[in-house]
């Protein structure tokens, strides 16, 4: 079996590892072996939501995957950490949920000149700048998610972006993790499969014969039982970077309308290789252990996850950019001389994301927060990764213009 690297740089690996990988697939699920074209097809149709196959167990589990149609997308509650001064944000990013059906809370912002040294916890490198007021609101969103009891939330910074078709995309992103994890917990296989790769089409065939599998359980989050982080909005992820004891398992789709060509994806890491590289046009990556994650643009936690986080990155340590941070909590840190290994969480990522910041016309300072004064003016606001942005097309949108919705990054002919 190739490793998973080599796949994400070789389109000619992709093809021979998903032979191989449709192989063993079918050579070990033993009892499972039902798949066929045919059961695929009508699997994805009852995940649709289109076909109830009138069994309790089945529909159950359709009902709950629905709830991600529901206006805080199948997470118990969304926050938006915003600057109570930046109403600006607030208006542009209240347009946006609106326009989408969704609905969140304000929660404010933090400036570095009101944290109080004192406050810091014992590991605390994070500069004195804006770094370190993002840091505080992102631990009071998680202070908020555990107070509350929450089972789940959505965090969002104030410049979040996403595809008019999110829901779709999001009960998507579900159907792959759901599905290696209920797969899981009901027996190895997938946890064995660490490291490699699983086609889309098998994880949602699989999910389909719920009847049969008497010990599954319908799990209380649309999105699986057992993860601590969703990072959905992210600017670029890797799998199996800096640590050869770890492994990334992929899931990946080969058929998402809505992902964006291959050549526009836009990642933080412009030296280096990155997974969306010699990737099939039309394809998502659904990453169970992500590494090298960067930008917390949006993330959903568990309540274990906040609570683990309000713990790691908010009592014990301080010590970089809010984002890196999460980077550490998911992937691990190995042991180092002054600190003892700190383990890694259950996280899953997104490549291309489905949440992006949205740069907006005007003056390019209105961006950041953290960053320093700059005169340059935009004279169109985009987003990167995402084809059909809401913001980009709020005045259409709000216009009830929804047949002449822009493609961001269209298809040429014959892709
Ligand atoms: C949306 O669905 C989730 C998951 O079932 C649920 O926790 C949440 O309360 C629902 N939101 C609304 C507004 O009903
Ligand atoms: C929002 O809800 C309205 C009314 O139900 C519907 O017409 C519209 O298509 C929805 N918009 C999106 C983007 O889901
Ligand atoms: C993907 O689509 C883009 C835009 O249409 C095209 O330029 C590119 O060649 C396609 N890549 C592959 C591998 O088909």
């Amino acid at each position: 079996m190739p490793t998973l690297q080599n796949i994400l740089f070789n389109p000619r690996a992709i093809f021979i590892a998903a032979l191989a990988t449709i192989s063993i697939f079918f050579l070990s699920l033993g009892q499972y072996t039902t798949s066929t074209t045919s059961t695929q097809v009508a699997s994805a149709t009852w995940l649709k939501g289109t076909h109830d196959t009138g069994s309790n167990k089945a529909s159950a589990l359709q009902r709950r995957i629905s709830d991600i149609y529901n206006s805080t997308l199948g997470f118990q509650k969304i926050l938006a950490i915003s600057l109570h001064a930046r109403t600006d944000r607030r208006d542009s990013l209240t347009l946006t949920t609106s326009l989408t059906n969704i609905t969140l809370t304000f929660i404010d912002g933090v400036r570095p000149t009101d944290i109080l040294e004192k406050t810091l916890p014992p590991y605390a490198g994070i500069a004195n700048t804006g770094a370190r007021g993002a840091w505080r609101g992102h631990i009071n969103a998680m202070r908020e998610v555990v107070s509350n009891g929450w089972g789940s939330a959505l965090i969002l910074e104030e410049d979040a972006d996403w595809d008019v078709r999110v829901k779709e995309q999001l009960r998507d992103f579900a159907v792959g993790s759901l599905g290696v994890q209920m797969r899981s917990a009901h027996a190895p296989y997938f946890a064995e499969r660490s490291g490699e790769y699983l086609r889309y089409e098998d994880v949602t065939s699989w999910l389909g014969q719920t009847d049969s599998n008497a010990n599954l359980h319908v799990p209380h989050s649309p999105y699986g039982s057992d993860w601590d982080v969703l990072w959905l909005g992210n600017c670029g992820m890797r799998m199996n970077a800096r640590r050869e004891d770890w492994n990334t398992l992929a899931v990946v789709r080969s058929d998402d309308e809505t992902a964006i060509p291959v050549p526009d994806y836009h990642h933080w890491d412009w030296e280096d290789a990155h997974p969306y590289d010699g990737a099939m046009n039309h394809s998502r990556w659904y990453l169970s252990q992500p590494t090298d994650g960067v930008c917390s643009i949006a993330y959903a936690v568990s309540q274990r996850g906040a609570r683990r986080i309000l713990l790691e990155l908010g009592m014990e340590r301080a010590d970089k950019a809010f984002d890196l941070m999460l980077q550490d909590f998911c992937q691990g840190v190995p042991e180092s001389e002054d600190e003892g290994e700190r383990r890694p969480h259950s996280c899953w990522g997104v490549v291309p994301p489905l949440f992006a910041q949205y740069r907006g016309a005007g003056r390019e300072d209105r961006d950041s927060d953290i960053a320093g004064s700059n005169e340059n003016v935009r004279e169109q606001g985009f987003t990167n990764n995402i084809q059909r942005s809401v913001r980009v097309n709020a005045r259409k949108l709000v216009d009830g213009l929804g047949g002449e919705i822009v493609d961001s990054f269209p298809y040429g002919e014959g892709t």
